[in-house]
C-alpha cells in the first residue's frame, strides 16, 4: 500500500484538465468492439478502470491500437466471441455491470471477476433483468457477489423492464443485453441517471427513443448492431469536482476547468455548490463546460440523493459540507453503502476525522461546518480500493492543515496524475 502526505496548500490557482469521461470512455469501447469495422476514440480516460475494458474487449476478439491521443478499435466482422480466460475487471464496477449485459448476447460462458472491493459489490441488480431475458447468470451468494459466470445466448428475450432503484449501470447493462434481442426493450427508471448510454447508441446508428416522465425516463430500443464510428471523450466531471471544491474552499483558490461533459444528471454538484454559495461561472464551449471557481463562504444546505444521481460526488460534498458555516443534510444516501467502499461509513469518517460534528439517521446524516476549511484538524486517512474517497482526503488535507493518505494508489484507477495536479499549483 501507498502512503501519500499532503501538506497544507499554500494557495491553489490552477488551471486542470481532467481525464476523459470515465462513463463515456467505457461506453465508446464497448460500442467501437461490438462493431463491424474500426472506430478511433479520442480522449479515452488513462485510469486503470478504463484500462481493463481496454483489455477485456481484446480478449472477447476486438483489436485496440493506441496512437499518440487516440486508439483505434476494430470490433471483428464476425462479431465478439466468449473466451475460457477469466475478464478481470479489477476495481471497476462500471466494467463488470456493463459487460455482464454485454456478454449476454455472445454465446457461450463468460467468467468475470474483480479485486477484494468488487468481490464484495452486488450484482443481482443487473442478473434479476438479465434472468427475466433468458440469460443464466450466477455469482456468490444472494446478492450474487463477483466472481460471475454469464451464459451468454444468441439472442436474448426483449424485455420491459423498471429498474428498481435508480442505476445507470443496470440500465446500461440491460440495453447492452438488448442489443441482439428477440424484440424491443424498454426500460425505465423514476431517476434520471446518467444518460450516456442512450446518447451514444443512438450516435451508434441504433433505432433507441427517449421519453422524460415526472423526475424518471422511459427508453425504447429497437435491437440492432452499433455501428463504428469516431468518438470523443470530453472531460469528466465528477474529477473535476475535487477541484472544484479546492478552488472554493482553499484560501487562495481560483481554478479553470477545461470542457467537461455537460450532461444535467452528471452536474447536479455545480448547482449545490453554487447553493451553499460558491462562485463559480460556467462556460459553455463547443468541447463541453468550461467552469471556474474561486474562494468563498459557503453555507450549509439540504442535498438530495436524486440531485447527485449515482452519488459519486457526496464525498468531496461532504469536505465542502465541513468547510461551510451552518449545518448539511445529506437525504437518502444509502447507495454510498454499496460502491468501491462503504462510502457511507467513509465518508461520515472522513468529516469525523476532519473534527466537524455527524449525526446518522438511517440512510440521512447530517454534517455541522467548522466555518473554514482552515479550521480542519489534520488527519490521517486509509482508502485502499476507493480513488474517490482517497481523493476526497487529499483535498481536505490541502485546503486545510494536511493528511496522511494510506492506500492512495487507489487514485490511478480513475485519475493518475491527480496529486500531481493538486500539489503543483
Ligand atoms: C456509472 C454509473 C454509476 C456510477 C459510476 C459510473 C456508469 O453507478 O457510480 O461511477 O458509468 O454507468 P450507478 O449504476 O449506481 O448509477
Amino acid at each position: 500500500m501507498t502512503t501519500v502526505r499532503i501538506q497544507a496548500g499554500k494557495r491553489f490557482v490552477a488551471s486542470i484538465r481532467t481525464p476523459g469521461d470515465k462513463s463515456i470512455s467505457h461506453r465508446a469501447l464497448m460500442l467501437a468492439a461490438l462493431a463491424n469495422g474500426s472506430s478511433t476514440i479520442r480522449g479515452l480516460s488513462d485510469g486503470e478502470d478504463v484500462g481493463r475494458t481496454k483489455t477485456i474487449i481484446q480478449q472477447l476478439g476486438a483489436s485496440v491500437v493506441e496512437h499518440e491521443g487516440y486508439v483505434i478499435v476494430t470490433g471483428p466482422e464476425k462479431g465478439l466471441r466468449a473466451t475460457s480466460e477469466t475478464l478481470d475487471c479489477g476495481n471497476s464496477g462500471t466494467t463488470i455491470r456493463l459487460l455482464i449485459g454485454l456478454v449476454a448476447g455472445i454465446p457461450g460462458l463468460h467468467h468475470l471477476d474483480g479485486d477484494a472491493s468488487l468481490r464484495r459489490r452486488p450484482m443481482d441488480r443487473v442478473a434479476v433483468p438479465l434472468e427475466l431475458m433468458g440469460v443464466h447468470v450466477e455469482g456468490k451468494g444472494p446478492t450474487h457477489t463477483p466472481p460471475v459466470t454469464v451464459a451468454g445466448i444468441q439472442h436474448p428475450r426483449g424485455i420491459s423492464y423498471h429498474v428498481p432503484k435508480a442505476s445507470a449501470q443496470v440500465k446500461s447493462a440491460v440495453l447492452f443485453a438488448g442489443l441482439s434481442a428477440t424484440g424491443n426493450v424498454v426500460v425505465t427508471e423514476d431517476v434520471r441517471t446518467r444518460a450516456n448510454t442512450e446518447e451514444m447508441l443512438r450516435q451508434a446508428g441504433v433505432s433507441i427513443s427517449s421519453t422524460d416522465y415526472r423526475d424518471g425516463r422511459s427508453i425504447t430500443m429497437d435491437p440492432v448492431r452499433p455501428k463504428a464510428r469516431d468518438w470523443f471523450v470530453p472531460g469528466d466531471p465528477s474529477q473535476a469536482a475535487f477541484f472544484v471544491i479546492t478552488g472554493l474552499l482553499h484560501q487562495h483558490g481560483e481554478v479553470v476547468i477545461h470542457p467537461i461533459y455537460d450532461g444535467p444528471e452528471r452536474i447536479g454538484f455545480l448547482s449545490v455548490l453554487e447553493r451553499m454559495g460558491g462562485d463559480i461561472s460556467r462556460i459553455p464551449t463547443a468541447h463541453g463546460l468550461e467552469v471556474r471557481a474561486r474562494t468563498s463562504a459557503l453555507t450549509g444546505t439540504s442535498i438530495h440523493a436524486h440531485e447527485i444521481p449515482s452519488v459519486d460526488e457526496v464525498p468531496a460534498l461532504v469536505v465542502a459540507a465541513c468547510a461551510a458555516t451552518g449545518t448539511t443534510r445529506f437525504i437518502d444516501m444509502g447507495e454510498l453503502r454499496i460502491k468501491e467502499s462503504d462510502r457511507f461509513a467513509e465518508s461520515v469518517a472522513l468529516a469525523r476525522a476532519l473534527g466537524a460534528h455527524v449525526d446518522i439517521d438511517g440512510d440521512d446524516f447530517t454534517v455541522v461546518g467548522l466555518g473554514s476549511a482552515r479550521s480542519f484538524t489534520p488527519f490521517s486517512f486509509a482508502a485502499p480500493h476507493d480513488h474517490r474517497m482517497a481523493m476526497s482526503a487529499a483535498i481536505a488535507g490541502f485546503c486545510g492543515n494536511g493528511v496522511e493518505i494510506s492506500g492512495a494508489e487507489s487514485v490511478a484507477t480513475s485519475f493518475p496524475n491527480f496529486f500531481e495536479l493538486l500539489t503543483s499549483s
